[in-house]
């Protein structure tokens, strides 16, 4: 605390991202990373980018990396914003389209940055609880507000929502925006780009930290209509004209155009979900269903913060929150290679037969 901050900054409470431990030989599976490198493409073109041309600026407006993105989703690069990771997309859809005189509406258990961002920009917000069984009620959602967002799947759930219930939503909430984040649909889930066309007040976000390996080069997008991108535009055109560097813009882009890399990256880390619930379960492990690539899990007999203290015991770290109570028995592990979850299996093995 200091008098020298403003009002502003003695209000805020930031959002605590997972650990990134400086510690070697760690089986790290606490934030959601891929476990994989990126595309050998996008190395090429990075070491292409390390040239002399580093002294320009680069094109503010990620010109070619918004076609790019544009062409994969088959869409008009006027729907196309990009940002330095979807963390700053967020920041600026909240600044841009959900600060309204009502409140925003999001679920008690999702990302938890939401809030921090409402608090930075002072837009009030309303948490919806999920159902008993950790899903998103559309029909809690169909009431008066400011702007709904959620992520689709959900985290840290996992679960999804199907496309059907995202179009009833939007169908029932014409007035405000709707933003879908995305950053986990590679791994299971349809996207709502396909709506965009349709619905006005759609807003995608994704992200190219989990599917594409590069949470290193913070890359995020968003799709929308051109009403929707223009916003975006002009909030970070107040903020920062230059948030993507001459790295994540070349980088990004060769990650999009390596179609069957990134095909192949999703698969592995699918088939090694679907490998680990089926071994967690005959531990007595409870796992939600995840279309992500993380799973939500807790034994009906081990308290979720002492098993994530037993598994660092262990170099193995996932994470574990306390709030709200009732998810406090979970864990949310990242889908590590096969190698990585056979060692969490055999730690929990031990653990649980304590
Ligand atoms: C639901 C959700 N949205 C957005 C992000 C932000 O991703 P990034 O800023 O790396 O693109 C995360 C990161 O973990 C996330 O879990």
């Amino acid at each position: 605390m200091s008098r020298f901050w403003s009002a502003v900054v003695h209000d805020l409470t930031p959002y605590v991202p997972g650990e990134q431990p400086k510690l070697a030989n760690l089986v790290k599976l606490n934030t959601n990373e891929n476990p994989y490198g990126p595309s050998p493409r996008v190395l090429d073109a990075l070491r292409a980018e390390a040239a002399e041309t580093l002294r320009l600026y680069p094109d503010p407006g990620s010109g070619r990396l918004r076609a790019g993105i544009a062409a994969y989703h088959g869409v008009a690069a006027d729907r196309v914003f990009v940002g330095n990771g979807s963390d700053e997309v967020l920041a600026h859809a909240f600044m841009a389209l959900l600060k309204h005189g009502q409140p925003v509406l999001f679920p008690d258990i999702t990302y938890s940055f939401y809030p921090v961002y409402c608090r930075l920009y002072g837009i009030e917000h309303r948490t919806i609880p999920l159902t008993d069984t950790f899903e998103i009620r559309i029909d809690d959602y169909l009431t008066p507000n400011g702007g709904v967002i959620f992520p689709n799947p959900n985290a840290p759930t996992g679960r999804l929502l199907a496309l059907g219930e995202i179009e009833r939503l939007l169908a029932g909430n014409p007035d405000s925006v709707v933003v879908i984040d995305e950053a986990y649909i590679d791994f299971g889930g349809d996207s709502a780009v396909c709506l965009v066309a349709r619905y006005p007040q759609l807003l995608v976000t994704r992200t190219l930290s989990k599917s594409h390996a590069l949470a290193g080069l913070r890359v995020g997008y968003a799709i929308g209509q051109p009403h929707l991108i223009e916003a975006l535009d002009r909030v970070k055109d107040s903020f920062n004209s230059y948030p993507l560097d001459r790295f994540a813009q070349a980088g990004a882009l060769a990650s999009i155009e390596d179609h069957a890399y990134f095909e192949s990256l999703c698969a592995r880390v699918v088939a090694s979900r679907g490998r680990l619930v089926a071994a967690l379960a005959g531990l007595d492990f409870e796992v939600l269903p995840s279309a992500a690539n993380f799973i939500f899990t807790g034994h009906p007999s081990h308290d979720g913060a002492k098993l994530a203290a037993a598994l660092r015991e262990r170099s193995i770290i996932v994470r574990h929150f306390r709030q709200p109570d009732r998810i406090s028995r979970f864990l949310r592990i990242t889908i590590g290679t096969d190698a990585q979850c056979d060692t969490l299996l055999d730690a929990l093995k031990a653990i649980v037969a304590c």
